[in-house]
């Protein structure tokens, strides 16, 4: 729709000369010669091979390695997720080749959701560079070293829009804007496939979860979605579409049931719209054991009816679930599932079998034995360079009072807090084959920047959270949380007495990644007490504060707030976090990043979004009415809004022109402005763009975003910024859904956040 997505396809198809090798074997890579294959591989299998062929399985307790051997032997497994080195996937295609009757190859799935070996920011920070540019080369980079180590498919992007920071999964999305998040997962799409997925270095993407899991009530984990239709295809689904439109070949199916029916079960979603209505061509895949749960969920009475009802809705194939293996042939024997329906299934998966190359090289992603790495993690294997430029890129700067940022390399610096040294941590959720042991903390980092110039001192100061239960479930099933053996009085007094003996003290608090991850949903999302002391305890020694921000999701921070002089955002920054947090907090690097969701003042206050609609009755804070939507007990606004992030340097933006006062029916208007960088430093900042519908026949939100743009600009140098608006923009799906543009006024804001723009208005014609 933007210029912005036409760039960020050129740069994922011109990366590296190596990246777009292609395979070019016996089958032409057509969709009529696939048809044609897989219509006559289709004859020559038996039931049994072809409900095999809908079957994902990973290695476990339930499936060992052995059992998995067997089954593949016998024609019982269509693909496999969660192996990822070389040797054990080329064992497991061996037997799929070797010993198998019809030699159908496996395809190799895992969730490359921000980096494979090297760990990118996690999504909710990619979305905070808003630089697609970034996040195709994260994408390249990530589908290159899955490609590496023998995958075809990633479970990404998670294009799941939420207003929801309780939801420990909003780390794994793109945020609450439905514009941003389909940009970022186009650009994911496209970067991850590039030129086609059998290409040596790509992967096929799954964009995930169909549909509108973000929107779980009360942000609680799997829990339930009720929406209208309009809110669900104007706000949620537009961003899964951006991302089949840009070619993504998988779609996993969401565990949450969406107006009252289990996505896994909903025909309506699987068939009509996505077959029907969006001409969708690859394959859906269950999300993990959903066949089954949906006895729970009420709608099936018994494994046989779960089974048929989630063939019969459109699930091609079932992850970690023997549902459809056990009771598919008894449902066809019986004919409440016709061979029909176990044929369109398989047909899928035959499909991206094919589009993935497999057909041509069953081990074109994994080469000959003797080119398999002796170390799966080697230095050599990873990015680093670029995962400190990414990670850069993600930081937001929230506050900066008094220019307390950047730091000078000079004097001592007291580094304290519970995620200053945690190498674990920084990567983040879905961490997915990176080690901890190669990321970079932010102590390491530091001390990097300032070796020979500045004396560093480190103290822990508190515990990540000292309530015995959360550490509980954060340890369940890996020791990812340390208790410190010293009490929390001495850690906080050894850290008292590190931040008296400094120039200055950097607090690095927030979040385990444990805590922002799936089936992580938190009712309070202030930081736990320990680390509210120790920051008490710091502010005490009246030294200037920097806090260090890591966490997966919006924080409430109103007391840290005022308490910092500076306070910094960072995400989960990857395996080069420390060395990217450094550069921002000594100028090496000038902050850029945008909030790409709200951080409210409580939890109370949510869900709060930026484009939420007026009511009948908005509250004016200069003209306070008892009368109106308002809290009496705290203000309407988040804390920081979408949009928000703050430079070293500053920018001012000039009132926006436009190339005409109308816009003729189906025609187009230019906005512009010029930015000019007012500062004494060179900076990076994000243009937005919003628009109003001002008067429609259905309440339309106070603004939405349709364009940004990220522009360097030198200190004192001025760039004109133009988005062109067209019909498109104007769009909206009306009360008997239909996707309208109603002529009338429209608001044209831009700006540099959500709330500090400057308009213009047009007459849509
Ligand atoms: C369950 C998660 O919901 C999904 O996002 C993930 O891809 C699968 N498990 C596989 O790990």
């Amino acid at each position: 729709m933007k210029w912005m997505c036409s760039v960020s396809l050129v740069v994922a198809l011109t990366l590296q000369p190596a990246f777009a090798e292609s395979l070019i074997g016996p089958h032409a890579l057509t969709p009529e010669a696939r048809d044609a294959f897989v219509t006559d591989l289709l004859k020559k299998m038996t039931l049994d091979e072809k409900i095999g062929q809908l079957r994902l399985l990973s290695v476990g307790p339930d499936n060992p390695k052995k059992a998995i051997r067997e089954m593949i032997k016998h024609g019982q497994v269509g693909a496999i997720f969660n192996t990822v080195t070389r040797p054990d996937i080329r064992v497991m295609q061996d037997q799929a080749m070797q010993l198998s009757r019809l030699k159908i190859p496996l395809f190799f799935a895992y969730d490359v959701v921000h980096g494979q070996r090297t760990v990118f920011p996690i999504p909710l920070g990619l979305a905070a560079s808003w630089d697609l540019d970034a996040v195709a080369e994260v994408g390249r980079i990530s589908a290159y070293e899955a490609a590496d180590d023998g995958l075809n498919m990633t479970w990404a992007p998670m294009v799941d829009v939420t207003r929801e920071p309780r939801w420990g999964r909003v780390s794994e999305g793109f945020g609450e804007d439905t514009y941003l998040t389909s940009q970022m997962g186009r650009t994911m799409v496209t970067s991850m496939q590039g030129k086609s997925p059998a290409d040596r270095y790509s992967v096929m993407t799954s964009v995930k979860h169909f549909a509108a899991y973000g929107a779980v009530e009360g942000g609680r984990e799997y829990n339930t979605v009720d929406m209208s239709p309009q809110r669900l295809a104007q706000d949620y689904l537009p961003p899964y579409k951006a991302a089949l439109d840009a070619g993504s070949g998988g779609v996993m199916v969401a565990l949450i049931s969406l107006n009252g029916v289990p996505a896994t079960a909903n025909s309506w979603l699987l068939k009509d719209l996505l077959r029907d209505d969006w001409k969708f061509k690859g394959i859906t895949i269950s999300d993990h054991g959903a066949i089954k749960e949906l006895i729970k969920h009420g709608v099936a009475r018994d494994p046989q009816d779960a089974v048929r009802i989630a063939i019969q809705s459109g699930v091609n194939m079932s992850m970690s679930d023997e549902f459809y293996s056990k009771y598919l042939p008894g449902l066809v024997k019986s004919g409440a599932v016709s061979e029909q329906e176990i044929d369109d299934a398989a047909r899928h998966v035959l499909n991206v079998k094919y589009d993935m190359g497999l057909f041509n090289d069953p081990y074109s992603h994994l080469g000959p034995k003797s080119s398999d790495p002796l170390d799966t993690n080697a230095e050599s294997r990873l990015h680093r360079q670029q995962a400190r430029d990414v990670a850069r890129k993600s930081i937001v700067l929230l506050k900066n009072r008094l220019e307390t940022l950047p730091l000078k390399k000079t004097g001592t610096i007291a580094l304290i807090g519970p995620l200053a040294d945690s190498q674990r941590d920084i990567m983040g959720s879905w961490s997915a084959a990176g080690v901890a042991s190669q990321s970079v903390t932010v102590l390491q980092g530091i001390k990097n920047a300032t070796a020979g110039k500045a004396t560093v001192l480190y103290a822990k100061g508190a515990n990540i959270t000292d309530n015995k239960g959360v550490q509980d479930f954060l340890n369940i099933y890996e020791k990812s949380v340390t208790i410190d053996p010293h009490s929390p009085q001495e850690m906080l007094d050894e850290a008292v007495t590190t931040a008296k003996k400094s120039d200055v003290v950097v607090a690095v608090v927030g979040e385990a990644q444990g805590m922002a991850h799936e089936a992580s949903s938190r009712s309070d999302i202030t930081l736990p007490p320990g680390q509210l002391a120790l920051i008490d305890a710091l502010k005490a020694t009246g030294k200037p504060l920097v806090l260090v921000l890591m966490n997966g999701r919006p924080l409430a921070l109103v007391k840290e707030n005022m308490q910092a002089d500076a306070l910094l955002e960072t995400w989960f920054s990857g395996t080069e976090g420390g060395n990217a947090i450094a550069d921002v907090l000594f100028g090496d690097y000038n902050p850029s990043g945008k909030l790409p969701i709200s951080f409210p003042r409580s939890v109370g206050q949510i869900p709060i979004y930026y484009n939420h609609l007026n009511t009948g009755r908005p509250y004016d804070a200069n003209h306070p009415d008892k009368y109106t939507s308002h809290y009496y007990d705290a203000v309407n606004g988040p804390l920081f809004p979408f949009g928000y992030g703050l430079s070293y340097t500053t920018f001012k933006v000039s009132p926006v022109t436009l190339s005409s006062k109308t816009m003729p029916h189906n025609g187009t208007v230019n906005a512009s402005v010029t930015v000019t960088n007012t500062g004494r430093r060179d900076g990076a900042t994000v243009v937005q763009m919003y628009l109003h519908d001002e008067v429609a026949s259905i309440s339309r939100p106070v603004q939405e975003l349709k364009g940004f743009k990220r522009i360097m600009l030198k200190a004192g140098e001025t760039k004109t910024v133009t988005f062109p608006i067209d019909v498109n923009d104007l769009m909206f799906w009306n009360a008997r859904m239909q996707q309208v543009a109603e002529p009338g006024e429209f608001n044209v804001m831009i700006g540099l956040d959500s709330v500090h723009t400057n308009s213009a208005e047009f007459d849509y014609l």
